[in-house]
């Protein structure tokens, strides 16, 4: 952690208790977005792109065949070594988005994935913005479950997933957040289906790495995992978690 740089608790002992569960049980990110990303931020061989609050790497690990110089920045060290230890070819810093430990300027794109909602936003904006240069493009995504698939519908209703403020990220506007700095261009938005291909085991570690979830008692803990995987009895030995992956995306003006 940077000095100065503090992160919500709940995001601080989640992280840190389930980052194992994370690695095995959190879904990547369509090829497709890196690839669109890649065309639209200009994202290549001599650009230096900040993977921010870069978790155990799931995101990172996508940037890296682009080409990219592909810097890590993440405030919890366990997530971060599981990073260290699973992606090759990234230098990983210990900092927050309130606080990044990097120059001004130094950036052609910043990525922010499944994380900005844990951001004070307006300090995470001017930060952004400092360490961009002029021009360089900023990412935000999330993987928001199909809840209109029944058994994922009824995963959040055991998880109670609504009940927890930080998880109705979809449902803020982050055009008009961004366009509040008026740091940045326009922002722009698209969507992207994804599938998570799980196992039981899968979706039992998937439930583990919800920050809340991970910091609950054990028995509490367990108690969901079994209703969860109760909803996936009629399943085949493996199956999807469907998402719609939600990309927004502008340049420092
Ligand atoms: C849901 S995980 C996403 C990790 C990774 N980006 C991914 O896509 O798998 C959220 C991450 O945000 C980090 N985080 C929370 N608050 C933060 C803050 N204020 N500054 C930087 N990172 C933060 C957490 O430590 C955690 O690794």
């Amino acid at each position: 952690m940077t000095d100065g740089g503090r992160i919500h608790d709940t995001a601080a002992a989640g992280f840190s208790a389930g980052s194992s569960a994370y690695a095995r049980g959190r879904p990547s990110y369509p090829d497709e977005v890196v690839e669109f990303l890649a065309a639209e931020l200009g994202l290549g061989r001599g650009k230096k792109v900040l993977d921010l609050a870069a978790g155990t790497g799931k995101f990172t690990a996508l940037l890296v065949p682009t080409g990219a110089d592909v810097l890590a920045v993440e405030p919890v060290k366990e997530m971060g070594d599981e990073l260290r230890a699973s992606v090759d070819g990234v230098e990983v810093l210990e900092g927050t988005a309130e606080d990044i430990p990097l120059p001004d300027g130094s950036l052609d794109a910043v990525t922010v994935a499944q994380a900005f909602h844990w951001f004070d936003p307006d300090a995470a904006l001017s930060e952004i913005a400092r360490v961009l240069r002029t021009g360089g493009g900023m990412a935000l995504l999330w993987n928001r479950r199909d809840e209109s698939v029944p058994w994922v519908g009824r995963m959040s209703d055991v998880l109670r997933w609504r009940e927890f403020d930080r998880a109705n990220y979809d449902r803020i506007d982050w055009s008009a957040v961004v366009r509040k700095s008026g740091l940045f261009t326009d922002v722009q938005h698209t969507t992207f289906p994804y599938e998570q291909e799980l196992d039981r085991q899968g979706l039992a570690e998937r439930v583990r790495s919800v920050s809340y979830v991970a910091s609950m008692e054990s028995a509490e803990r367990e108690g969901l995992v079994e209703k969860v995987l109760g909803l996936v009895e009629d399943k085949p030995e493996r199956f999807p978690l469907p998402y719609t992956t939600l990309v927004f995306w502008c340049r420092k003006g």
